[in-house]
């Protein structure tokens, strides 16, 4: 085989990997087999499709903290929700923040994620379809998600959890595939939670790149100053 015959059979194994991963169905066992037998093949295949979805998240991130939070960088708390391998917070470390931890449904993404350092914390075996029992409330000062609330990964009423760890006044910062925000009920999930008074939609940027061929929103919620989700929202 020659050498662009490699590559390019390489490139089709990348994509059809990505492309396998939208078909899960949100079970946590079949997802969390699925991550651990692509973790080692992760970075590069997203790399090869042009993933940018870590670096706008993290960018977000940045003019959020500069233009409202006041406080330098190495100050500001985050939570990495999905973190996968660690692509959000490397990001998040070359513009300067410091205080990161991360959690993920897959040990095997998230002790991928522990050797890139760039975390004080990471979790495995946490599922954001579910309360996230071991973080308080209001306990972060801006709460980021990338790449996870797609198809067959987390339901949109993983929303509700991002928020309630988020701090008052603090941020959300989540992407959704594009084609997963028309399918499923996030656009309603979000009205509820503005709704309730628990946070506003800051900024949304519409039909951002997500990899080569692919477009994700990329949403920014600001926390209320009493953000409080009422007792029986909660999952
Ligand atoms: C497409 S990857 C994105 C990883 C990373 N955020 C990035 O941008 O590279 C999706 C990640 O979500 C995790 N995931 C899927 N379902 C989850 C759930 N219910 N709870 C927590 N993490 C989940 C997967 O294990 C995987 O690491």
């Amino acid at each position: 085989m020659s050498i662009p015959d490699q590559t390019s059979a390489a490139e089709q194994a990348a994509r059809q990997r990505i492309q396998a991963c939208y078909e899960l169905d949100g079970d946590a066992g079949r997802l969390a087999r699925y991550y651990r037998a692509w973790a080692s093949d992760y970075d590069l295949d997203v790399s090869r499709e042009g993933y940018c979805g870590p670096k706008i998240v993290a960018e977000l991130a940045g003019a959020m903290q500069t233009a409202y939070l006041g406080r330098e960088r190495a100050a500001i708390s985050i939570l990495d929700a999905g973190c996968g391998t660690g692509l959000v917070g490397v990001q998040l470390e070359r513009l300067g923040f410091r205080l990161i931890d991360g959690f993920d449904l897959s040990e095997t993404m998230a002790k991928k994620a522990r050797r890139t350092c760039v975390y004080r914390h990471v979790r495995g075996d946490v599922n954001l379809n579910g309360p996230l029992s071991d973080y308080p409330n209001a306990s972060y000062d801006i709460t980021v998600s990338c790449g996870v609330f797609t198809q067959g990964h987390v339901r949109p009423d993983g929303l509700r959890e991002l928020a309630r760890v988020t701090r008052p006044s603090g941020f959300v910062i989540a992407s959704t595939r594009k084609i997963y925000a028309e399918a499923t009920a996030f656009e309603d999930e979000v009205r509820h939670l503005q709704d309730a008074g628990v946070f506003a939609l800051e900024h949304c940027l519409k039909d951002g790149i997500l990899i080569k061929e692919d477009r994700a929103h990329y949403w920014i919620f600001r926390m209320t100053h009493c953000a409080c989700m009422p007792i029986e929202e909660r999952r």
